[in-house]
């Protein structure tokens, strides 16, 4: 009796440790087959002499695991002070939406209230959407500005830009059209700085009747001014995409260096933001809308680019790195 006693002792010191209160309350005092328990009932079926030998030993015993317990629940120090209980919590961490989700979430929102739609469109897409209907045939040197992932199967590749959402759209939805569609893009590019070979894209398109060149740089400088602000400089200068006529590109003051140069801007002072111009008579032919009687225009905003100008962050590949120490800061 005396051995059986030392080792319930002894298991319940060591269980205190590492078991819950109620695993230990069931080991222990379960009324079925606690280990405590069995000794009170061994206890009841003794002879005189014994019970008064043990009685006192297994009354201890039981009074030392309740007590333990009590104040395991009350939530008293239990251990020999090797744990400090003063010391503060795990912190919950709260995580923020990424960069490039609070850009494409406002700017979705923006669109949305001027009326637009916004749409998406396969990452995984065909030549013909990426390139043929946007009049750069395979023949045509333009090929040459966006290095392609292709896949395996033939014409089928990652999209190099979110323009084939333009010919999509026009074919699903025709004339007038408000669109925009965000998403994501391919290229395959040696990365620095200003360049990753995944990155962000929000297309624009507007089909209607007589919309004018005018009428896009209006939209042009609206849309800067929502961006970064009216406080910041941007010029409209001449720019080639096949699939636009005349095509611009939209610079916009460097927002790290404010003009001076800097990583972020190559020394320019300036950061190419937006690509656009008046949709091409062949492309919305392509898209089954008659260029006689619409006209549009479309852009392509680089939501990398846009995110650094905001944001004020030199490396746009950071945007990638999943690091918490950058991302955290948004
Ligand atoms: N798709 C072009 C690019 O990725 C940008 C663009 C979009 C230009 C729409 C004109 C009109 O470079």
């Amino acid at each position: 009796m005396q051995e059986k006693l030392n080792q319930t002792e002894k298991d319940f010191k060591q269980d205190l440790t590492t078991k819950s209160g109620f695993d230990l309350k069931v080991k222990y005092l379960g009324r079925k087959n606690g280990l405590v328990t069995n000794l009170m009932k061994e206890l009841a079926t003794m002879n005189e002499a014994d019970k008064k030998q043990w009685g006192p030993e297994i009354n201890r015993l039981k009074k030392n695991v309740e007590e333990a317990l009590e104040k395991m629940t009350t939530g008293e120090k239990q251990t020999d002070g090797s744990f400090d209980e003063t010391l503060p919590g795990l912190e919950l961490q709260t995580g923020t939406l990424h960069p490039i989700t609070q850009i494409t979430q406002e700017l979705s929102n923006y669109f949305t209230a001027m009326g637009f739609m916004v749409l998406d469109g396969p990452e995984v897409e065909s030549e013909f959407f990426n390139f043929e209907a946007l009049n750069v045939p395979a023949w045509h040197p333009a090929r040459e500005m966006q290095d392609t992932i292709w896949t395996e199967q033939p014409g089928v590749l990652l999209r190099t830009q979110t323009s084939p959402v333009q010919i999509r759209s026009m074919l699903k939805y025709g004339a007038p059209l408000y669109a925009v569609a965000p998403g994501r893009v391919f290229r395959y590019e040696a990365t620095d700085n200003r360049h990753d070979h995944t990155f962000y894209q929000l297309e624009g398109l507007v089909v209607d009747e007589n919309i004018s060149v005018a009428n896009m740089n209006a939209f042009l400088k609206l849309l800067v001014e929502k961006i970064v602000g009216d406080k910041i400089k941007m010029r409209i200068r001449p720019g080639y995409f096949p699939f636009v006529e005349p095509g611009v590109e939209v610079d916009v003051e460097c927002a790290v260096c404010h003009g001076k140069g800097c990583g972020l801007c190559k020394g320019t002072g300036w950061v190419e933001s937006i690509g656009a111009g008046m949709v091409h008579p062949q492309v919305l032919a392509y898209g089954k809308i008659d260029p006689k009687k619409y006209s549009g225009f479309a852009f392509g905003v680089g939501l990398n680019r846009l995110a650094q100008l905001k944001f004020g962050f030199e490396d746009t590949r950071m945007i990638h790195q999943n690091d918490l120490r950058f991302l955290k800061q948004f």
